[in-house]
């Protein structure tokens, strides 16, 4: 199969083409013939070799988390797919090696889920990501219910794009960061409020809005900016990071709560994703296609921090 690679850990041209075998599909896994692969700045990062201490990792590598595609085969005691059936995937392992970057990859059937029934396999390809993580801090971690307010940082990125999205849809008051040329694609995500975080101080124009802070800080920036969130929040309140770690000592100076998600498969959530996707209530961020060949160029791009909603490579 074709597919992209890395042989060692480095800059975006380690990412060369290879024609490798198709993986099979074992005991309770589903092969995917993957048409889309969303790219997430978690693809630069390992290819960087950022995450080298935190997964094992095999060389030849094919990065990427992110398919949609079509059920090519099924493992023994798999039957819930059939071959054929469009299905969508965040294929996080426990050895990195056997990414997206690629026409086939395996993945435990329980977290495979139908993709949603309108979507073409491109937008499909750049929710599973994102739409887990968000829903895992937003709701698992954070708790967000309607009436609460909530600041989401970098609300046109891929994150941010489902993000706040989810938050207005769960009936919470959603303020979200983002530079001026992002307002208006922020607002139609339906943030209620957009604060241009290249103007000044956030925590002032949110302070504005919330006298009293917010409830829930999604922090998708770390560093500097969660440490400044703090002072968004409101007593009690709780901020997620999923960048860096939040020190606990800081948040309870803070009298506020802290926590850091790392996002895991679950083809639970993934199916409620595709019920709401195909009610109305959500749509995939804005993507823009290139083709799997492109795939350096892509991570290039995701690196310099500033794509609205997502980069998808074509593979099929
Ligand atoms: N722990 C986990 O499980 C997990 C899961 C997913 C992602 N992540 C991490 O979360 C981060 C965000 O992911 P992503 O996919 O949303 O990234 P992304 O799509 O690359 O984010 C790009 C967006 O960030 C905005 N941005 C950049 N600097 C900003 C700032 N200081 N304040 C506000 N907005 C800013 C840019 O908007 P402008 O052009 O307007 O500046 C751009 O739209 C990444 O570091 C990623 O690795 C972690």
């Amino acid at each position: 199969m074709r597919a992209m690679v890395i042989d060692g850990f480095g800059g975006a041209d380690h990412l060369h083409p290879a024609e490798l075998p198709e993986p099979a599909a074992a005991a309770g896994e589903v092969l995917i013939r993957i048409l889309a692969a969303g790219v997430n700045p978690v693809d630069w990062k390992i290819r960087e070799g950022y995450l080298a201490a935190m997964f094992p990792h095999r060389f030849p590598l094919i990065p990427g988390w992110d398919a949609a595609g079509t059920v090519a085969a099924l493992g023994v005691d798999v039957a819930d797919f059939a071959v054929g059936d469009r299905v969508w995937a965040y294929c996080r392992k426990p050895i990195v090696q056997g990414g997206t970057y690629a026409e086939f990859v395996v993945m435990t059937a329980r977290d495979v889920a139908a993709m949603p029934v309108h979507l073409d396999f491109e937008h499909a390809a750049a929710m599973p990501l994102v739409g887990l993580t968000s829903w895992q801090a937003l709701f698992d971690a954070a708790g967000l219910i309607a009436g609460q307010s909530v600041l989401i940082h970098a609300g046109a990125g891929g994150i941010g794009s489902i993000a706040v999205q989810l938050a207005k849809n769960a009936g919470a008051r959603v303020v979200a960061t983002a530079g001026p040329q992002n307002r208006t694609y922020v607002r139609d995500l339906g943030a209620d409020h957009v604060v241009d975080y290249t103007a000044g101080d956030f925590v002032p124009a949110v302070r504005a809005l919330f006298p009293e802070g917010v409830d829930v800080v999604f922090d998708t920036i770390g560093g500097e900016t969660q440490t400044r969130s703090y002072q968004a929040l409101r007593r009690n309140g709780c901020l997620i990071s999923i960048v860096d770690e939040p020190r606990l000592e800081e948040a309870g100076g803070f009298g506020v709560r802290a926590a850091f998600v790392f996002v895991s498969p679950n083809g639970n959530q993934l199916r409620k994703l595709a019920a709401m996707i195909d009610a109305g209530d959500i749509r995939p961020p804005a993507i823009s296609v290139m083709p799997l060949s492109a795939a350096a160029e892509a991570q290039r791009l995701s690196q310099q921090g500033h794509v609205r909603g997502k980069i998808v490579l074509k593979v099929g």
